[in-house]
């Protein structure tokens, strides 16, 4: 009979039978997928795993330090991270087009990712977050690539690893149920669904610090106020996005001219199309308040009320 106790002492019993007393390596996003194959991968093999956590910079505001306090800290994992903020940011100065940004972001994070792979010694497998929905066709998939979806991509020829893809069954919700047996936190496990070129998608345009910044810190008070509005979990995704225009306002008596923040909050079922959460008029205004207030460089937030068509989830 199937459960997720019996699935995970399969897994456990499979991943020891394929890789033996050799070692095995995992690009730890700390995205849903990955964060339950590390977790998995840790009570399979322990210390023959080793995880990298490439942060490009473009991640939201306390991922990587929970990436690092759960895996490290908490597991025990050895853990690779990597601060490629700035590298990031240098290859993304001045490119403005959002499909030239993708190519960027996901062949520099390819490019992090072997230099760290090649350091390790002895390495023969690669651990990859690969669900169900990734080998069949799904809609989630198909409306990635047609934004070329880069988050897992093609290493060198001889940096050739066999893979070992436990979830490769799974549908999300099984993939975060396994999570919940495993015993990740929660806010891990059911995290909202983030594009692999992050943070870097939502700062419209060429990409600047202080606008990167201000995507930063108004994603993670719009993610505040919906936790405490009882929404998270509720709502598919919800995010904030910062154009590269800015627009007259006044502040203590004084002209400000800054930047705006649009906020964006939809439900789906497959990411093909997508409808617009009808929010609380008072959580809109809280949010507002919060934003202009607390964020440096932004002066006014919109609502944006397009459904997908003829809108994309995503501005870029
Ligand atoms: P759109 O904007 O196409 O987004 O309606 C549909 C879903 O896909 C996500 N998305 C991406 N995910 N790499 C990803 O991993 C990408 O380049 C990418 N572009 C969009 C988006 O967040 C939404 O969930």
């Amino acid at each position: 009979n199937w459960n997720m106790e019996n699935f995970i002492a399969d897994q456990i019993e499979l991943v020891r039978e394929q890789v033996g007393d050799k070692k095995v390596l995992l690009a730890l996003s700390g995205g849903v997928d990955s964060s339950v194959v590390a977790a998995l991968l840790l009570k399979a093999i322990g210390d023959q795993l080793t995880c990298v956590h490439v942060n490009h910079g473009l991640l939201r505001k306390g991922e990587a330090e929970q990436v690092v306090e759960v895996f490290q800290k908490q597991l025990g994992a050895n853990l690779v991270y990597v601060d490629a903020s700035e590298r990031f940011l240098g290859k993304l100065a001045g490119v403005a087009d959002p499909e030239q940004k993708r190519k960027i972001i996901g062949a520099e994070f390819i490019r992090v990712f072997e230099e760290e792979a090649r350091k390790l010694d002895g390495i023969e497998f690669l651990a990859q977050g690969t669900i169900y929905p990734d080998i069949v066709e799904s809609g989630t998939k198909t409306a990635k690539m047609v934004k070329s979806h880069h988050n897992v991509g093609g290493l060198p020829d001889d940096l050739q690893f066999e893979l070992v893809e436990p979830l490769k069954m799974l549908f999300k919700d099984e993939v975060r149920a396994c999570g919940v047996a495993l015993g990740l936190p929660d806010n891990m496990v059911y995290r909202q669904p983030f594009p692999g070129p992050g943070l870097g998608v939502r700062c419209l345009g060429a990409i600047t610090r202080e606008r990167l910044e201000a995507v930063r810190e108004s994603d993670a008070i719009l993610r505040e106020e919906f936790a405490n509005a009882g929404l998270q979990g509720k709502v598919w995704q919800y995010f904030t996005v910062v154009p590269d225009f800015k627009s007259v306002g006044v502040r203590d008596n004084a002209r400000s001219f800054e930047y705006p923040v649009i906020l964006r909050a939809v439900n789906t079922i497959d990411a093909m199309t997508a409808s617009i959460e009808p929010l609380d008029w008072a959580l809109l205004e809280k949010i507002t308040q919060r934003i202009t207030h607390e964020v440096p460089g932004v002066n006014r937030v919109l609502y944006d009320l397009t459904p997908k068509p003829v809108g994309t989830i995503e501005w870029e």
